[in-house]
């Protein structure tokens, strides 16, 4: 390994116990949790989740922020129907501050505690190349500051497809990584791809593959999607010796083009929709991952 090599690996591990460090240091309530949404091919609905899954859980009460980090086709403002001023780029070349970069999208729901469902919303900027967007450097100075703020119980980001640099680095740094694909063979062979560079970088930094779960998208029914995440779970416990778990399958619903057509949630217009309700499950499966990550973190403080 080259000496720069060896330093970006060193520094990769210093952030990312920084990072955890961080997490560490405070009650399981309050700890910021970074969770990834990734795929190999796009228009498998990383975008779509991203947005449904932000409702879910602010509706339970979570404080969330979705960071649109798909420099090549930003459109979470889009998904949402909203007219952002300022957005990454001009955060990161100092055009503007943090605060006037995030906006708050209000649904007009309420949360189950009764109160206006919002959750913020940093945008994105299409048609940029990773050298002109966002650099590993910045994305991780960002990622640290917007842990830092200790506002958010989850930020989602929502990733470019494919295995960019700064793409593949934000994955391995996140707390969880949601390995997105439909059914179709090239985005399954695509999503093979991006999970065992994942694997790769999050041993890299420190981590281990645990937190990564496949999320099949645009399942024909529940059981083809358990099918289809066989197909990949075999190929990666041959070739990869490790045994990837299913965060959820979300089924094809026509009300999710239509409501993006018209900007609106499908989460929120179509409640009991089959996607809807996938996508709810799947919000319940995060939820408790996180307050179970809590009981192993407290295990783990009263083992040492
Ligand atoms: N569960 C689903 N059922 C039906 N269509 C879906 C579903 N999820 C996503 N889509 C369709 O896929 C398209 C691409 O989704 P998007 O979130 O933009 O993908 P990505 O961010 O991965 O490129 C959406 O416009 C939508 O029409
Ligand atoms: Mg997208």
């Amino acid at each position: 390994m080259s000496e720069m090599m060896m330093q970006q690996a060193k520094n990769d591990k210093i952030l990312s116990l920084m990072s955890m460090e961080d997490g560490a240091a405070l009650p399981d309530g309050e700890r910021t949790r970074v969770v990834a949404v990734a795929s190999g091919k796009g228009g498998v609905g990383k975008t779509w989740l991203s947005v449904s899954l932000a409702h879910e859980l602010a509706r339970s009460g979570s404080r969330v922020l979705i960071v649109d980090g798909d420099f090549s086709l930003a459109n979470v403002d889009l998904q949402l129907g909203l007219a952002p001023r300022y957005d990454l780029v001009d955060l990161l070349s100092g055009t503007c501050r943090l605060e006037e970069a995030i906006q708050t999208y209000t649904s007009g729901a309420m949360t189950r505690g009764k109160t206006p469902l919002i959750f913020d919303v940093l945008p994105g900027r299409s048609g940029l190349s990773s050298g002109v967007g966002l650099e590993r450097g910045s994305a991780d100075r960002l990622l640290l500051s917007l842990r830092l703020l200790r506002r958010y119980d989850v930020i989602i980001l929502d990733l470019c497809a494919g295995i960019d640099v700064v793409t593949r680095h934000l994955s391995a740094v996140a707390d969880r990584f949601f390995a997105v694909t439909t059914e179709e063979p090239t985005a399954l062979a695509d999503v093979y791809a991006v999970m065992k560079l994942y694997a790769r970088d999050r041993r890299a930094v420190g981590g281990g593959v645990d937190d990564c779960q496949v999320v099949i998208n645009q399942a024909a029914s529940h059981r083809s999607g358990r099918r289809t995440f066989e197909k990949l779970f075999t190929a990666c416990r041959s070739f990869l010796k490790w045994e990837p778990e299913l965060a959820g399958c979300i089924r094809k619903d026509s009300r999710v083009p239509s409501a993006i057509r018209q900007q609106k949630s499908v989460v929120e217009n179509y409640r009991l929709s089959p996607a809807s309700v996938d996508i709810s499950r799947l919000a319940d499966t995060v939820r408790k991952g996180f307050a179970s990550d809590g009981v192993s973190a407290r295990r783990d403080l009263r083992a040492g």
